[in-house]
This record gives structure tokens, sequence and C-alpha cells, in this order.
């Protein structure tokens, strides 16, 4: 078992240490702000509790695990772990400040990791004197249920700090992959497309909220349709991460946030947590029914399919990561019923390609470009795991 120190006890620092603790690991848990901590404590005691009403853990592990969670007002506190995992807001002067200060505290090959969902993990590991020893290790909210971690290798990242991270990840019972440090990483860029098409698809008066949605759940197998996933996400959470991704790739028009869902979030309508969204929550609020229409529920869910396989393709023609691993992380990581890679092998790449093009013909915009690799695979008829 080895030390491991949590900054920030916001929702994925408490979660990440909950994860570490229930692995057996001592956790150093530190917030700068003391309402933080408590928080954070008071949620891991109710978790704990709840695990232990519903027959999960005994009532001694419980207590095992919380105390293991050292909750600490001293950046210090963690300067012994082997492992430091910062989970603080999502600035970069921020982050680069706190492993600057904590790098001069902490044992030679101690790997200082970041949780971060947007930054440059370069930019991160370029703050510290042993940038070999930086990483990223992306988990997924909640931390403690969701089974995915993309491990994320800055251009420094040392082989040995790669491995021993993975390594440590996966002993916690977390699938692990592998992705660039490329905005977005696997997840948060292939995904795209699923908010980002429906929200095309709605601007254009296809179709309305509630179609969309039957469309991707009724037709396509997803679980949560992108507008209810929108407004459960939060609207203003989920708009900042496209346009964080659309400025970081250089204003690639495939990733262009939407007016529409910009409008939602300056009025205030962030979706569940506000009340409304592109549904209203409110205590007997009738939302309109979908029109389920098989004929048009195919051609949005194909639509945005297509869309969301071009993306993975693309992800795996730049090597942001493997195949395999493109396919567990969308699966693991945001519950889609199938790999996109595997979904494409199974639909046709040819069909795929058509699908891309006929969009391409349509609207003529860059936006609907074919990836390569999906050509090339359909002129060599080959597929991604065939
Ligand atoms: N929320 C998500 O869905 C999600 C998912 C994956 C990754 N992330 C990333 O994880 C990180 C944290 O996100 P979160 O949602 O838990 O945020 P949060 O706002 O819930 O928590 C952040 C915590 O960091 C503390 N903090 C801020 N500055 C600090 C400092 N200088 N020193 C010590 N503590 C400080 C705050 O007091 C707060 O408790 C971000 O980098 C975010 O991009 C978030």
């Amino acid at each position: 078992m080895i030390k491991v120190g949590v900054i920030g006890s916001g929702s994925m620092g408490t979660g990440i240490a909950q994860v570490a603790a229930t692995a057996g690991h001592e956790v150093h848990l530190y917030d700068n702000n003391p309402s933080a901590l408590d928080r954070s404590e008071a949620f891991i005691n109710k978790i704990m509790s709840r695990l232990v009403e519903k027959g999960r853990l005994q009532p001694e592990e419980a207590e095992a695990i919380k105390g293991r969670i050292h909750y600490q007002n001293n950046l210090f506190a963690c300067s012994d772990a082997s492992l430091i995992i910062e989970a603080i807001v999502e600035n970069l002067d921020v982050k680069k400040q706190i492993f600057e200060t904590l790098e001069d505290a902490v044992s030679e090959d101690t790997i200082l990791a970041t949780n971060t969902s947007s930054l440059s993990i370069a930019a991160i590991a370029a703050a510290c004197k042993k940038p070999e020893r930086v990483i990223g290790i992306h988990f997924f909210n909640p931390a403690a249920l969701m089974k995915l971690v993309e491990i994320v290798p800055a251009v420094q990242t040392s082989e040995e700090t790669q491995e021993k991270a993975t390594q440590i990840i996966e002993s916690w019972g977390k699938t692990t992959v592998l992705a660039k440090d490329t905005p977005g990483f696997i997840v948060n860029r292939v995904a795209r497309p699923f908010y980002g098409e429906a929200l095309r698809i709605l601007e254009e008066g296809l179709a309305d909220v509630p179609t969309i949605d039957w469309a991707l759940t009724h037709i396509g197998g997803f679980k949560m349709g992108p507008f209810t996933l929108m407004d459960y996400i939060g609207n203003d959470i989920n708009y900042t991460v496209t346009e964080t991704v659309f400025e970081a790739f250089y204003y690639d028009q495939r990733y262009r946030p939407s007016f529409t869902q910009k409008r939602m979030m300056e009025a205030g309508f962030l979706g569940k947590k506000s009340g409304r969204g592109f549904y209203d929550y409110s205590e007997g609020a009738q939302n309109p029914a979908p029109n389920e229409d098989a004929e048009k529920g195919n051609e949005i869910f194909t639509r945005i399919l297509y869309m969301l396989i071009n993306e993975a393709a693309d992800a795996a023609y730049l090597n942001i990561a493997s195949p395999g691993d493109i396919d567990l992380a969308m699966t693991k990581g945001v519950n889609y019923p199938k790999g996109l890679l595997q979904w494409a092998d199974e639909i046709g790449i040819q069909r795929c390609v058509n699908g891309m093009d006929r969009l391409y013909t349509e609207y003529l915009e860059d936006r609907y470009r074919c990836s390569p690799l999906l050509r090339k695979l359909a002129r060599t008829g080959k597929g991604f795991f065939k």
C-alpha cells in the first residue's frame, strides 16, 4: 500500500480519495477552503453509511475506509505520498503554482498527476523541475462509480511514470485507456457530435427536442438522449467544454459551439440543477411528447451516429488512442451502448463514408468532412477490428 495525496476536495477530489482509500491506501486530502473539507468529509460519511445500509460494505470496512482519509488544510501534509493527484479549479496558473510549491517537498520518485479535463498536461509539467514525473490521470464524474480513467502522458512524461501510474490506477479496479495529450483527450473529444449534431438538427428545425432524444434512446439504444444529457450535465458546463475544445482545436468547424445552447446558458436554463433547461423540471410540468415516426427517427439517429463514428475514426487516424481504447473509453466513460468503431465495422465502413459524404454534399461545410481513415478502410475493404 502506498500513501496517496489528493489536492482539492471538491466533487472529483472527494471521489478520488474515496476510491484510493477503498483500495486500502492512506489518503491525505487537502483543500485550501475549510468548508470544502467539511463538505467532503460529510459526503464520504454519508456514502459509507449508505453502502453499509445496502449491505455493500461491512460496518468495520466502512470505518476503516473513513479512517484512512485524512482531511488536511496544509498542502505539505501530502509530501510523503508516492502519488499525488491534483483536482483543484480548472486554471493553468493555479495548477502550475501548486506543483511548483509541492515539488521541492516531495521525494524524488513521487508521481504528480493532474485530473484536468481540458488543460495541456505538457504545460502543467513544464512548471516542474522534473517534468518526467508529471502525468494526466483523468477520472470521470462520479469518480467512485465510473470505471474509466484516461491516462495522459505529456511529451515530457517518462515511461516509468506512465507504467507506474497505470498499474496503480488499475489496482484500484479502474479500466485505463491511454490517450495523447490533446484537447478533450478521448471521451470529451469523441463525444462532441452527440451534443453538437443534435443541436444542429434542432436548429435546422428537422425535429424537436423530445423527438431527437427519442431517436437516440429508442432507436439508437443510448441510455440518455442528447438533450436530457445536456440538461443533466448542465448547459453551462457542457457549453464551456465545447467552447474550450473548439478554441483548442484552432476553431476547427467540426467542434463549433451552438448559439442555441449558449442562449440557454445565458438565460439561466442550465438544466436539471436550475429547474429548467431543454426540458421543464418543475413540479407537475408537462413536456411535449416525441414524434415517433420511425423513418424520421432513423434519419436523426444515423446522422448523429455517422458523425460520432467519424470523430472516433479521426481520433484513431491521428493516433490519439488505439481503436480498442477509443471504444473502451466511450462504453465505460459515457456508457455508449457499443464501441463506435465496432459499430462502424458492423454497419459497414462504406456505409459510414457514404453517410458522411451525403452530409458534406448537402451542406458543403468542413464540419462534415469524412475522416481519411474511414475512406482508406473502405477502399481497402478492411475494418477497425477485422
Ligand atoms: N466535475 C467533473 O465532471 C470533472 C470530471 C473530470 C475532471 N474534472 C477536473 O477535476 C478538477 C476539479 O473539478 P471539480 O468538479 O471537482 O471541481 P470543484 O469545484 O468541485 O472542486 C475544486 C476544489 O478545489 C479547491 N481549490 C481550488 N483552488 C485550490 C487551491 N489553490 N488549493 C487547494 N484547493 C483548491 C476548491 O476549494 C474546491 O474544493 C478540474 O480540473 C476539472 O476539470 C472535473
